[in-house]
């Protein structure tokens, strides 16, 4: 079952506990919280604080998506705010291994993302240690953005390794994913599909979130 990973970058900040409950009883599997420090990406948008106040609000996992430098820095708060997954670039992080055994060591499940532009092989070498590999669709940055198409083979890529080196971690999509794209998401090998406009930006979420599952 294809799960789905709302982004509450596109909700209304306003009412944010009531976006993430619509969502919730709209049948979303994760809140997805994209952390950006306006320097991995030029955008400044949440920290440790919002995702310590939107814990209590929902008994979804908390999928939490870190486009920050020096990563290594803000884990501790991250784990401690209440995220269940903390996932980093590896653009970002020059000791990977220690990155990732670092968001482990707090009891807290670790991935890992790479933009479009970076091939998949930079991560084979962390994929036995990760619990989530997440392919970014779009470059980061800002919510409402077009899916790159050429990162579909590297889904496929990501997913035939997964299966020869008997592996389970997560494929998850993040950018651009509507009816329409993430069927080939899917089809690729994904399992976990990220959407922020198609879902906050529609009025009926639960419709939004069946429209992006159901894509045929
Ligand atoms: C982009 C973020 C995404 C973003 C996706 O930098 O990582 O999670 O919210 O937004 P949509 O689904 O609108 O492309
Ligand atoms: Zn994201």
């Amino acid at each position: 079952m294809t799960k789905i990973a709302p982004s509450i970058l596109s909700a209304d900040f306003s009412k944010l506990g009531e976006e993430i409950k619509d969502v919730e009883r709209g049948g979303s599997d994760y809140i997805h919280v994209d952390v950006m420090d306006g320097h991995f990406v030029p955008n400044i948008t949440i920290g440790p604080l919002i995702v310590e106040s939107i814990r209590p609000i929902t008994d979804l996992p908390l999928d939490v998506h870190l486009m920050i430098e020096n990563p290594d820095q803000y884990i501790e708060q991250f784990a401690k705010a209440g995220s269940d997954i903390i996932t980093v670039h590896q653009e970002a992080c020059p000791h990977l291994h220690r990155t990732i055994q670092l968001i482990k060591s707090y009891g807290v499940k670790a991935g890992v993302v790479i933009n479009p532009a970076t091939p998949a092989e930079l991560i084979k070498p962390i994929l036995a240690d990760v619990d989530l590999v997440l392919l970014m669709t779009v470059n980061p940055g800002f919510g409402g953005q077009s899916f790159i198409d050429s990162v579909v083979p590297k889904i496929e890529q990501v997913s035939s390794w997964r299966e020869e080196l008997g592996l389970s971690f997560e494929i998850e999509i993040d950018g651009g994913v509507k009816k329409g794209t993430a069927k080939r998401c899917v089809d690729a090998g994904a399992d976990v599909l990220v959407a922020g406009s198609a879902v906050f930006k529609q009025e009926d979420r639960a419709k939004a979130i069946q429209d992006i599952l159901n894509d045929k």
